[in-house]
């Protein structure tokens, strides 16, 4: 990895090591990509102002999210199927992000299953829960999560219909892979993948398989997969969850200020402003541009966090300036598996890292609290103390 030098190399390296059909379910967004594209362009229309001559020897990126100290304001997002970008990919990626102090979420969607990965990593990790049409499961896997010891809980709100993605359409992506003739050759040249998934403990589901009644073979266990999204789902589903989740509380998927102040009237100890990476609704606006009018809406009780579109360092200082906690990130770590399993996710936490950490330097900052509009151009200081400096002062 020694020529890797930011995100966009990991994706290249990505792209040529794993099975077309896999890569780009990672990559794409939905129907015309414009949100996905918007989440990009609209970050790096933002301008980040240069300030000299501050004494930045003593930078930390340290802070705490959701109650839990953490190096970086960064956490692993949930990733459905990351185990078939490379196998073990959730271990390999749990462990990662925790030699370097940042949690990792695990997706219901996830290959390996939330015991394999309790077992395999040493910290508690975060679980993203999708509620399905069989409430029974949803309960059942909140249990199992409680056992495992999840330190919090993502829930997803923004995903009762799926958004359609027309490259895993036109690759017949499924799990396990289709055999067509295209497919076959695409993973003969890509040894290395296939013996990870051939050695990998799973090769599907693993937090459905042996749950779900009656579904013994993975095609059944797909097609079960796609009927459960449920259309039905409710702000009262949300304080079902509540009720039966002990831990912290985290809706992701939100982008609409009155959406924002009902999570929060329910409980929700966060809320992550999203649109599912540009793969949801296509033509909402970017992520980026909904932060700060969600951020407002809200008192200091609750952590906003964010994610769409992060490739860099100083994207996650336009995102922390514009009211976030915290970034969470998914394709910059999903193509660092990809192009190296464990070292390849390090790799892209690093990247994302030191790239904060320089920009903090060239901005005049020294810590993550003190970020806020100051750093942008045009930009105003925060009105709400941040959480941590309003405790101070009591
Ligand atoms: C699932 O969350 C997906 O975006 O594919």
């Amino acid at each position: 990895m020694k020529n890797v030098t930011c995100i966009a190399d990991l994706r290249d390296l990505a792209r040529r090591k794993v099975p077309r059909a896999f890569f780009d379910y990672a990559d794409s967004g939905s129907y015309n990509e414009e949100t996905l594209r918007a989440n990009r362009a609209d970050l790096e229309g933002i301008k980040l102002r240069q300030r000299v001559l501050v004494d930045v020897s003593a930078r930390s990126l340290a802070t705490t999210i959701v109650g839990q100290k953490v190096a970086a304001p960064l956490v692993l997002a949930p990733i459905g199927l990351c185990g078939m970008q490379r196998g073990n990919g959730e271990i390999l990626a749990a462990q990662a992000a925790y030699e370097a102090g940042i949690p990792f979420t695990l997706s219901t969607m996830s290959i390996c299953s939330i015991e394999d990965v309790a077992e395999a990593t040493r910290k508690p990790f975060w679980f993203q829960l999708y509620v399905i049409r069989d409430r029974g499961f949803s309960k059942e896997i909140l249990s199992r999560a409680v056992a495992a010891k999840c330190s919090a809980l993502v829930l997803t709100v923004d995903l009762q219909v799926l958004g359609q993605r027309h490259r895993d359409i036109k690759n017949g992506m499924t799990v396990p892979p289709q055999i067509r003739l295209k497919n076959i050759i695409d993973v003969a040249t890509k040894p290395a993948w296939a013996w990870s998934i051939l050695t990998g403990k799973r090769k599907t589901f693993g937090n459905l398989a042996g749950h779900v009644k009656g579904m013994d073979n993975v095609n059944e266990l797909a097609k079960w997969v796609g009927s459960q999204f449920d259309p039905a789902l409710s702000w009262k589903d949300v304080e079902w969850i509540k009720k039966i989740w002990p831990g912290k509380l985290i809706l992701k998927g939100i982008l609409d200020a009155d959406d924002a102040k009902t999570a929060v009237k329910l409980g929700a100890d966060a809320i992550v402003v999203s649109n599912h990476g540009g793969r949801q609704l296509d033509g909402a606006p970017s992520s980026i541009s909904a932060l700060p009018k969600v951020a407002d809406a809200l008192g200091s009780g609750t952590e906003v966090l964010f994610d769409g579109g992060i490739r860099t360092g100083s994207d996650m200082m336009r995102a922390l300036a514009l009211g976030a906690r915290a970034c969470l990130v998914g394709r910059p770590y999903i193509y660092g598996l990809g192009a190296g399993g464990r070292p390849g996710v390090a790799k892209a936490i690093d990247i994302l890292k030191s790239e904060l950490s320089v920009t903090m330097a060239l901005t005049g900052t020294n810590n993550i609290k003190d970020i806020d509009g100051r750093v942008i151009v045009g930009g105003k200081e925060s009105k709400k103390p941040k959480k941590k400096a309003a405790r101070k002062r009591r």
